[in-house]
């Protein structure tokens, strides 16, 4: 195997306990067969999410003690908005609690009752804002997305004909915006193209049709371009980053990923006339335009996340991480998404327990059995998180049945990652012994957080 070795060093731990089989089972039950539910104590390898999760570094840790808390004009504000504008070349910044806020408020802002707003695949908080605005979501990325065998390496791309096929049928003043994402996260965290999105954003101009992008793991995305997309080697992952942001005409972004920080997030724009709705908005919802629901000190600690996501040694190393223990799930003949993407490894639990029909949830079963294998959290990405159909009530049946196994940054070494793959080798033998899942409490809004099972 080949190793990259972490480009920093540990100077502060935390400790980790596992615990027996007998008491995960137990543990497991009681949490309604839902790891959300678990406390994080009882879990040893924690791949819920890559969300929020980071490690931060000395110099964000120092940043924190900056924090200029006024109610207004705080200094952390203008060094976050240039961060912004330097790294990725935004004009406008509205600061926001996380991605969701901001999610809520270009929903607010652009969508009216009845329009459509097509993406590159969605994210269940996109998507629930754009449908809470009266919006209508239609997925128009590339077949292979929705394909866990196909190789295509930039899955995120936008299909041109289906998007220009909505933009002929509906119009384009019926269309919101595109709200396209890097990398795109329900589809394994899977990159789009450079070339892909000049296409994209060629077509949107002569309909008039903005892209907002949902910039999460952007830096990510760029680096899956520097190494895959053929004429952008030479390119630094700062560069395509920048590149990427103007070809689209604002932002969303949850901080909690490639800006690795524990909470916080923005809306950036280029159009001053949104700006200045965006400000006004940002009132209502998160607080004044200058904090926007974050303390002083994380918008510091953003602004130097910032910076450092676009670093290419960390970029690299986060990135083999993640195909460190893709690669030994792959060569152990373990059912994965293809290509493993930036952010986590995605098992396809469709193919891992076929015995299990996807109405008892296969994917949420597979959370369930790695938990008591391994001590090991992940998150069901299939007909649980799918949710239902607003007009007929029954859930809607996702092409994809996965287990998302998501990587934090910078927060565990090979070693845990060596850890993981044998617990799911071993629950792969055992995988015949798995059983389906009956829902018994269902809650309204993104019910994978909070519903409970029982076993079939
Ligand atoms: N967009 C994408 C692509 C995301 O992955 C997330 C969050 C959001 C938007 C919302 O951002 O959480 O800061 O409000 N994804 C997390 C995850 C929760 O586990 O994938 P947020």
């Amino acid at each position: 195997k080949s190793h990259r070795a972490e480009p920093y060093k540990i100077k502060m731990v935390e400790p980790i306990k596992k615990l027996t089989r007998s008491e995960r089972e137990r543990l497991i039950a009681a949490a309604g067969y839902n790891a959300f539910q678990l406390k994080a104590e009882e879990v040893y390898i924690d791949l819920l999410t890559d969300s929020g999760t980071g490690a931060m570094s000395d110099r964000q840790w120092a940043g924190l003690m900056m924090g200029d808390e006024s109610y207004s004009g705080s200094r952390n504000f203008y060094n976050l908005e240039a961060a912004v504008q330097q790294y990725y070349g935004y004009r406008f910044v509205v600061p926001t609690h996380q991605g969701r806020g901001a999610e809520h408020l270009i929903s607010r802002m652009l969508i009216r009752p009845g329009m459509y707003v097509p993406g590159n695949m969605y994210f269940a908080s996109t998507r629930l804002h754009q449908e809470l605005a009266g919006g209508i979501f239609k997925d128009v990325i590339v077949d292979e997305a929705h394909d866990p065998y196909s190789t295509h390496p930039f899955k995120g791309d936008v299909d041109l004909l289906k998007l220009e096929k909505l933009i002929l049928e509906t119009g384009a003043g019926n269309i919101a915006y595109l709200s396209l994402a890097t990398t795109v996260n329900m589809a394994g965290g899977q990159p789009i193209s450079l070339g892909n999105l000049q296409q994209v954003r060629q077509l949107t101009l002569q309909h008039g049709v903005r892209i907002i992008h949902d910039m999460a793991r952007v830096a990510e995305n760029a680096y899956m371009i520097q190494q895959h997309e053929p004429g952008h080697q030479h390119k630094t992952v700062a560069a395509i980053v920048k590149e990427i942001c103007a070809l689209t005409d604002g932002a969303v972004m949850s901080g909690k990923k490639d800006a690795l920080v524990n909470i916080g997030g923005f809306l950036a724009l280029n159009d001053q006339g949104l700006y200045e709705e965006a400000k006004n908005l940002v009132i209502v919802y998160e607080g004044m335009h200058t904090y926007g629901g974050m303390a002083g000190r994380d918008m510091e600690a953003m602004a130097i996340g910032i910076a450092e996501s676009v670093e290419e040694e960390h970029i690299a190393y986060r990135v083999h991480q993640v195909h460190y223990l893709g690669d030994q799930l792959k060569d152990a003949g373990i059912p994965v998404v293809n290509p493993i993407g930036t952010h986590g490894v995605y098992l396809n639990a469709a193919a891992f327990l076929p015995h299990i029909p996807q109405v008892q949830f296969p994917a949420q079963a597979l959370t369930v059995a790695l938990y008591q294998e391994g001590g090991i959290r992940s998150v069901e990405r299939g007909i649980l998180s799918a949710g239902r159909n607003k007009e007929t009530g029954d859930h809607h049946y996702p092409k994809l049945e996965l287990v998302r196994l998501a990587i934090p940054r910078r927060v565990y070494t090979l070693a845990h990652l060596d850890m993981v793959a044998e617990a799911i080798m071993a629950t792969f033998k055992n995988k015949d012994n798995i059983r389906g899942l009956e829902m018994v409490f269902e809650p309204k809004y993104m019910r994978f957080f909070q519903a409970r099972f029982q076993q079939v």
